[in-house]
């Protein structure tokens, strides 16, 4: 379907049931809550004492924090691909669910297809646009844009006139040739400001309920439809499987009337605050319905902060990262892809416990292959790692001894954690081409016009977690732990079997007849069941 933002795709709320396996009585259920772009440093357990996040840090007393939670991306797509798989973006062919693969209607992409049962949330992904402030992401991206489309169509045309007074073209081809090159132009330009329009729809299964979305109640919506499940799941017996990927703190950020302007923070915090009563909402169910001993819960942001984010006004619309350098789209630098990581099964995680051990989204999926007893595929090669030792004591030392950074295909930076001490290390390849004097770009920052470094720098990032000071090359073990990352990677890359690109322009165009709408041609409508 829409391919124009491929690289931030997401998936609302999605559940997933039938996991093979022996005996169902003692299967715990499964509860998967993200946030979206929810930085390092939103969460009071995180360190934040200005936003309010009880329900969450409730959770993590319930449980284990994990304070260098890593995800394989900063961005969605490949973050959350790597989570649902346990291996990194770069393993698969396709990052996002979505809806059709080769022809219309074959939904192939969709997540009823790719072993959920049940979905309701959107396909692509919450935007700026979908606000009615007039704000677009091509203005973010690039701010001339409507000077650049005209000094294109002005780049034929005036030549045209030229022509046209030199007597070399008579006035009907001028005006035929600048009309034809207007077509171009105009649908480019309709196209890349209309995206609520095109983009903004909620499905239910596959079906659209609403266009277009109604952004302030939709964290109450999440919530209602995820409770509704836990409740006719828990009254048939059966375990059940819930992917709740919230909206928030994406923007365009909207909240109910009770969150809205209650956050020190602006609609940034009021979000975050939201998010939080959301999630203890979904905690309150499970108490409510006596499953919470035998449910485990598990919260995360797909990546880290947006610090070029801002509204109309200027207010900041993007997530804080804390003392980490950097953030969401710059690539392997911490504050783009350490975000707040949470767990909790009770009886198999003890309450209230902490790792500052590195960790990965990916571990999830190990997780639940363990705890569902569910049989791993055999003919894929995993990255995820079994850190239960880890959170409940056994082992001090995390099981990646390397975890690889990485922006779209290319590896950033890779971090290794040695096998003794409790230091981790990160050795950086390639940094984001920041604007002068800042750690920011313009909006993004692309993989490929990244700066590549002349010599990488190894921080200690236990101790320096910011990446600030590069260890001088006369650090004790130095040329070692070089060593010792060099093979990881010609390892690493060498499992790699190579897959189609994601952006081809085949993958990344917008197909006009692929396009959705409800009740055509009005393309509006509200889900009835909230109406
Ligand atoms: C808490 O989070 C907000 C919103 O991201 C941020 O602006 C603020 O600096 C954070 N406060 C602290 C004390 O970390
Ligand atoms: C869950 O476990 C806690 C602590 O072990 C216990 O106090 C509580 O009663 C249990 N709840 C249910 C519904 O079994
Ligand atoms: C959880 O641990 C922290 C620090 O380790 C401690 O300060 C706090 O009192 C503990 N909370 C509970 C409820 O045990
Ligand atoms: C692994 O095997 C299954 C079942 O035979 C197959 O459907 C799947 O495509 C295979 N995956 C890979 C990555 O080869």
């Amino acid at each position: 379907m829409i391919h124009v933002r491929q690289a931030i795709i997401l998936l609302m709320t999605l559940w997933l049931r039938h996991i093979r396996c022996a005996d169902s009585a003692h299967r715990p259920n499964i509860v998967l809550m993200i946030a979206d772009d929810l930085g390092y440093g939103d969460i009071g357990c995180f360190g934040n004492t200005t936003l309010r996040t009880p329900n969450i840090d409730k959770l993590a007393q319930e449980g284990a924090k994990m304070t260098q939670h890593l995800t394989t991306a900063s961005v969605c797509t490949p973050s959350r691909a790597a989570l649902l798989t346990g291996r990194y973006g770069i393993r698969s062919g396709k990052w996002h669910l979505g809806l059709h693969e080769e022809r219309y209607g074959d939904f192939k992409m969709h997540p009823l297809n790719q072993g959920f049962d049940r979905f309701y949330g959107f396909l692509g992904t919450n935007m700026k646009d979908f606000g009615n402030e007039g704000d677009r992401v091509i203005l973010d991206l690039r701010p001339t844009w409507y000077g650049q489309l005209i000094t294109l169509w002005l780049c034929v045309v005036i030549p045209l006139a030229c022509m046209y007074k030199a007597n070399f073209a008579s006035l009907p081809v001028v005006v035929i040739v600048s009309l034809v090159w207007s077509i171009p132009l105009v649908m480019v330009y309709w196209t890349l400001d209309n995206f609520k329009f095109l983009n903004s729809m909620l499905y239910r299964d596959h079906k659209i309920v609403e266009q277009p979305i109604h952004l302030p109640d939709l964290t109450h919506r999440l919530v209602q439809e995820s409770v509704e499940f836990m409740e006719e799941s828990a009254k048939e017996g059966k375990p059940f499987f819930l992917y709740l990927a919230w909206s928030h703190t994406h923007t365009f950020l909207a909240t109910a009337k009770e969150f809205e302007g209650k956050s020190r923070h602006g609609r940034y915090g009021d979000a975050v605050e939201e998010l939080d009563w959301g999630v203890g909402k979904i905690l309150e169910a499970l108490d409510r319905l006596s499953i919470e001993n035998n449910t485990l819960v598990y919260f995360t942001s797909d990546n880290g902060g947006h610090l070029e984010e801002k509204g109309v006004n200027g207010e900041v619309d993007g997530g804080y990262n804390g003392i980490l350098l950097g953030g969401k789209t710059h690539g392997g630098v911490d504050g783009g892809i350490r975000v707040p990581g949470i767990i909790s099964w009770p009886g198999h995680i003890p309450k209230n416990t902490t790792t500052d051990e590195p960790t990965s989204l990916m571990d999830f999926y190990n997780m639940v292959v363990m705890a569902t007893g569910a049989a791993p595929p055999e003919n894929v090669t995993l990255d995820s790692e079994d850190i239960l030792p880890l959170l409940n004591g056994i082992t001090s030392v995390s099981p990646h001894e390397f975890l690889f950074h990485y922006c779209g295909d290319e590896i950033h930076a890779v971090r290794c954690r040695p096998r003794t001490g409790f230091k981790t290390y990160k050795l950086v390849f390639k940094m984001p081409e920041y604007l002068p004097g800042t750690n920011q770009c313009q909006f993004v920052c692309g993989c490929h016009s990244a700066r590549v470094l002349e010599k990488p720098l190894l921080f200690d990032v236990t101790s320096d977690p910011g990446e600030k000071s590069p260890l001088p090359s006369s650090y004790p073990g130095y040329s070692d732990i070089l060593e010792a990352i060099k093979e990881a990677v010609a390892k690493h890359k060498s499992s790699i079997v190579p897959v189609e690109s994601q952006f081809t322009a085949r993958n990344l165009i917008w197909r006009p007849l692929w396009q959705d709408c409800c009740n055509y041609p009005k393309c509006s409508c509200s889900d009835p069941k909230y109406a």
